[in-house]
């Protein structure tokens, strides 16, 4: 897999002009407009395929919350990758989508009654519990509905991966899960074992988002597998079932160095086998849930200069037409993303500048630290790297601005997934009042 924050496809031609899939992104502009979300499918399609490359016999299921559309989680699907879902409205996407059932993994730590009968009524294949509280409505409910949900119980290893405050969820101050070290993980188990409507396939943890070295996620393999033997030799009970979560890091600027999928997938397969064969235990079947390292790299975001403002001995400001509504990450977790001129080749002489968004706040960041020609002009297009992760899935309409189309490019073809929001669109849900 390379290295750089650019998907696999990306070229450029004589004049300069950035190519995805064979297509000019000006091209792309000029039929499309911008701001667009441009993805790469072969890149989408690599990162699926070395993802099942490096974890054989694992499942791996797609994160839709770094990107839930229909057509993206159809491209899971054809890969073969199960799809995680977090919320009704993401099962839902996946049940349109045509996503098997059975392969649908459901999160979140807060359901609803309403979400989880949905759930059942489509046959999701495994409910992750949260909380004690969620255990107790899905044995209701379960009752209720007469048939029992497969169930895995999500655990709070007390593992802090030293990522984003905001994106970390393994350590024991989490909202997420049964904090192991705490002994919910414990009551959790023994009280499932003891109800008759859920049934305890086994047990997931996920430490958090944007994680570099393989030190957390061997860690994690390592407590999990430690716990199926605990419980092991004190219910008597062997869990079949362990899901490692996701939160695997990418290439956002030249500065990010996140291990080779393969490395990763070593690392923890080793791992898992290593504490199975120290507690006597067989592999259990296995899953992951990568989302950002599927699908971030293989999507740039296009967008067009509209004014350039110098301000001598102070900061030169781009100023783009979008921003924060369709990446909200630069202001929420002061994240970069490279940034280049798309449309030409631009002068050799770089200017430092900041690019910010259209949006009524000055925390609207595109990139803060950004080098860019120094012959800039209003109309140039920006390339923006490795937006296909939580950036469409976060969106907002904030200043009432719609939100921007998404193309998938492969070969010279242009297929859309999805459509430009229109004015009508953004009043649509408005009621006047009579
Ligand atoms: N599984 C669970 C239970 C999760 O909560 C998440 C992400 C994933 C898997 C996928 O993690 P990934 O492989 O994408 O890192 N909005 C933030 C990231 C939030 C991650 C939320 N959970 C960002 O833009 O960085």
């Amino acid at each position: 897999m390379h290295t750089s924050p650019w998907p696999l496809t990306a070229a450029r031609t004589d004049t300069g002009v950035l190519t995805i899939g064979g297509i000019p992104v000006t091209d792309l502009a000029a039929e499309h407009g911008t701001p667009l979300w441009v993805v790469d499918e072969q890149d989408l399609r690599a990162r699926c395929q070395a993802y099942r490359d490096a974890f054989p016999g694992v499942d791996v299921a797609y994160a839709s919350k770094a990107w839930c559309t229909v057509g993206l989680l159809q491209i899971a699907v054809e890969e073969g990758l199960w799809v995680d879902v977090a919320s009704g409205g993401e099962l839902y996407t996946a049940n349109v989508a045509g996503v098997p059932m059975d392969q649908v993994v459901f999160h979140g730590n807060a359901k609803s009654d309403d979400e989880l009968r949905l759930a059942a009524e489509l046959g999701v294949g495994r409910v992750v519990a949260d909380s004690m509280d969620e255990l107790e409505r899905l044995n209701r409910l379960g009752g209720e509905l007469g048939h029992p949900f497969d169930i895995w119980l999500r655990i709070t290893p007390g593992i802090d991966a030293h990522t984003h405050e905001f994106v970390r969820t393994g350590q024991d101050d989490s909202k997420f899960g049964f904090t192991l070290s705490l002994g919910l993980a414990d009551e959790a188990f023994a009280a499932a074992l003891a109800m008759d409507h859920v049934v305890v396939r086994g047990i997931h943890a996920h430490i958090g988002s944007q994680i570099f070295g393989t030190d957390p996620f061997i860690a994690n393999a390592e407590v999990l597998i430690g716990l199926l033997a605990r419980w092991r030799d004190e219910h008597g009970v062997v869990l079949a079932e362990v899901n490692l979560g996701g939160g695997m890091g990418i290439v956002y600027t030249h500065e990010d160095h996140p291990v080779a999928i393969k490395r990763y997938g070593d690392a923890v397969l080793s791992a898992v086998d290593e504490a199975c064969e120290r507690h006597a235990l067989p592999r259990p079947r296995l899953a992951i849930e990568p989302g950002r390292a599927i699908v971030a790299p293989s999507t740039i975001t296009l967008y067009r200069v509209e004014g350039i403002k110098r301000l001598p001995g102070i900061r030169t400001y781009v100023a783009v037409d979008g921003g924060m509504s369709d990446n909200i990450r630069p202001a929420l977790y002061d994240a970069e993303h490279e940034v280049a001129l798309a449309s030409r080749t631009g002068d050799d002489e770089v200017m430092a500048c900041t690019v910010v968004g259209k949006h009524c706040e000055s925390g609207d960041l595109v990139r803060e630290r950004a080098a860019l020609p120094a012959d800039l002009v209003v109309g140039d297009l920006l390339a923006v790297a490795a937006t296909g992760a939580y950036t469409a899935s976060m969106a907002s309409n904030y200043n009432r601005l719609p939100r921007p189309a998404a193309v998938l490019v492969r070969d010279g073809q242009v297929r859309p997934l999805m459509r430009r929001e229109q004015y009508e669109d953004l009043v649509a849900r408005d009621i006047p009042l009579s």
